[in-house]
Parts: C-alpha cells; structure tokens; sequence
C-alpha cells in the first residue's frame, strides 16, 4: 500500500513531440505502478518565458493532456493535475522565497544558459529569475520523496533540497522532505537537424503528426556525413537516424547497422524503412487521442479529481508549513 510518492511537471508550451514520449512520458508509464504518481501540468511556469505573448493555455493543456493519455498514463493510477488549478503553490512559493538566498538562484546554471540563449524574449524578470522556487515549492507541498527528470533539471531538484535544508535547519523542523531525482536511462533524442530536438528549433517529430508530414521530416534527417556514395560504408554509431532505430526499435537496429556499415542499404530507404515504424508506433497513440478528445468533458474530469486529491495534500502541508512561521 504505502507507496512512495513522486511529482513531475512539463510545462504546457505545445505540441508534445518524440522528445517527450522518450523523455517523460514513456517513464512516467513505467512509474505507475510502484510510486503513487502526481503528474502536473506546469502552466504558471510556463508563463514565466511566455508572459508576453501569453500561450493558449487552455488548448494547449488540454492537448498535452490528451497525448499523456494516449501514451499510457492512467488516470486510475496516476493524479494528473494543473498547478494553477491549486493555488496553495503560489503560498508556498512565497514561503520558500524568504529563505532562499539571492546568490543560489543567480548563480544556477540553467538560469544563466536560459538567459544567455533565449534572446527573442525578455527573461531579465523577477518571476523567471525565482524559477525553481516555485518548483521547489511544486514538489515540496506534496512530500514528493521522489521526481523523475532528465538531467537537464538536476540543477532544479539540487535548488529544492537546498531550500528544503535552509527551511528545517532555520526552524529546527523536520516537516519538508529532500527530494531525491528520479533519473532515469537518458535516452538522448537529437531532432532531424542533429540538435536537441525542440519546437524552437522546428526539428521535431509530433506525437500527432501526419504520415506525411513525418515521411518528410525522417527523409530530411541528418545521416552520416561521411557517406556520400552507396558504395561508401557508413558510420551508423555517428548518424542520428541509426540512433533512432537504437531508441525506438533495437531489434531492428542491429540489422540496419549491419546493413549500413556493409553498403547493403542506401539512406533513403533506410530512411523510408524508420519513417514506416515511427508511423506505426505512433497510430495506436493517435487513435486513442482521437477516442480521448471525442468525450469533451473527459479530460476535465479527471483534471477536477486530481486537482481535489492534489488540493487535500498541499491543504495539509500548507497548515503545518503556516504554523512553522507562526502564520494564522
Ligand atoms: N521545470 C520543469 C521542466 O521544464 C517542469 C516542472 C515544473 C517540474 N515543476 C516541476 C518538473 C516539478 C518536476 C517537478 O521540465
Ligand atoms: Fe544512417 Fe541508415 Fe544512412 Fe547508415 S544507411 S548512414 S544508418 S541513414
């Protein structure tokens, strides 16, 4: 019964893509049945990039939703939630702003990357710069004892259990609890230019992507550089398209290396062969979605019952968090 309890986010900025499939969701599927599981859609952060050309939320949370679904996250199982749908996150957020100290936020390292590299945006503000206090504050109101992320985050999760050690320690308390990362097999997924794939860079794969719009994409792909004849032996361990074959289908990733290093295949129809099984993986996913988003009010149930289960939780951690600082 007692299960452990986990928490991740994604932040609801779009079209969900093969990046999140191997990334995230295809773990957080895994994760189901040994961990009791809150998954939340991360709008507020969101916001902190977007806030000037506020994204359609709404859309894109229902969408998003439709996509953790049709991958096989179960609403049985898991509690699937919006954060700005409890507000308690925003109380605890200020909470844990008192205690952090200036100097850990400005020197993170994803802070500094964020705002050296995204240049079309004006991200010198105060909200984006308390980034991952609200993400403490995310994890923290639920005791979450663990979170799944990719490496990308453990910048963010080293934030949290430094807050957390600032808070107990400050109030000689024991109430908030260190999260530790869930890091799972990084599974790296370059986009069909060779570099990370994201809807910025319109290198991605949809998860809800036409056949041929996916035929095109996989045939503009990226491969080994040194191969320009047929005749050339190819170099798989250095072409994205082979890394492809390894992350989503490794029993025929063997084959095609063969085949590759031998000049036995030409890249085209290599090429033709893994858009062919991206489109079959991916059908199952998108008739489901198609059945999902058929019942209009679905997703806003299940949304409803997490954002009660989620509520009950940050409501009682929020009351002893509250009387630690002598609040009420
Ligand atoms: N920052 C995370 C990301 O961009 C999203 C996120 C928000 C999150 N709150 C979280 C992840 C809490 C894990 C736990 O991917
Ligand atoms: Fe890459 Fe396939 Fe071409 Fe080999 S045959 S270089 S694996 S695309």
């Amino acid at each position: 019964m007692n299960k452990k309890r986990i928490l991740s986010g994604m932040r609801p900025t779009g079209k969900l893509h093969l990046g999140h499939l191997v990334g995230a969701l295809s773990n957080w599927v895994k994760f189901q049945d040994e961990y009791d599981c809150y998954f939340m859609v991360a709008d507020w952060h969101a916001l902190m990039s977007e806030y000037e050309n506020p994204l359609n939320l709404k859309e894109n949370i229902l969408d998003n939703v439709a996509d953790w679904l049709a991958c096989g996250v179960d609403p049985e199982k898991s509690n699937i939630f919006i954060q700005s749908q409890v507000p308690l996150h925003l109380e605890l957020y200020f909470i844990l702003s008192l205690v952090t100290p200036l100097g850990l936020l400005e020197r993170c390292p994803t802070y500094k990357e964020q705002l050296r590299e995204i240049t079309n945006r004006d991200l010198s503000t105060y909200a984006f710069l308390g980034y991952p206090v609200l993400q403490a504050a995310d994890i923290l109101l639920y005791k979450a004892e663990a979170v799944p992320v990719g490496e990308d985050q453990l910048p963010h999760l080293e934030l949290a259990r430094q807050i957390v050690r600032k808070f107990n320690h400050l109030y000689k308390t024991e109430c908030l609890i260190e999260p530790n990362a869930l890091l799972t097999k990084t599974t790296r997924l370059l986009g069909t230019d060779g570099r990370k794939m994201s809807k910025s860079y319109n290198n991605y794969i949809g998860l809800s992507e036409e056949p041929e719009v996916i035929r095109k994409k996989v045939q503009s792909m990226v491969t080994d550089p040194k191969r320009i004849r047929f005749s050339d032996p190819g170099h798989p361990d250095q072409c994205n398209v082979c890394n492809y074959y390894r992350v989503f289908f490794p029993e025929a990733a063997e084959e095609i290396n063969e085949a590759c290093v031998k000049s036995k295949i030409g890249c085209t129809d290599c090429k033709k062969e893994l858009a062919g099984k991206i489109i079959d993986l991916l059908a199952p996913i998108q008739k489901k979605r198609q059945d999902i988003l058929k019942d209009k009010g679905y997703i806003e149930k299940i949304l409803s019952l997490g954002q009660a289960k989620a509520g009950k939780i940050a409501e009682k951690t929020i009351q002893e968090v509250r009387q630690i600082l002598k609040l009420i």
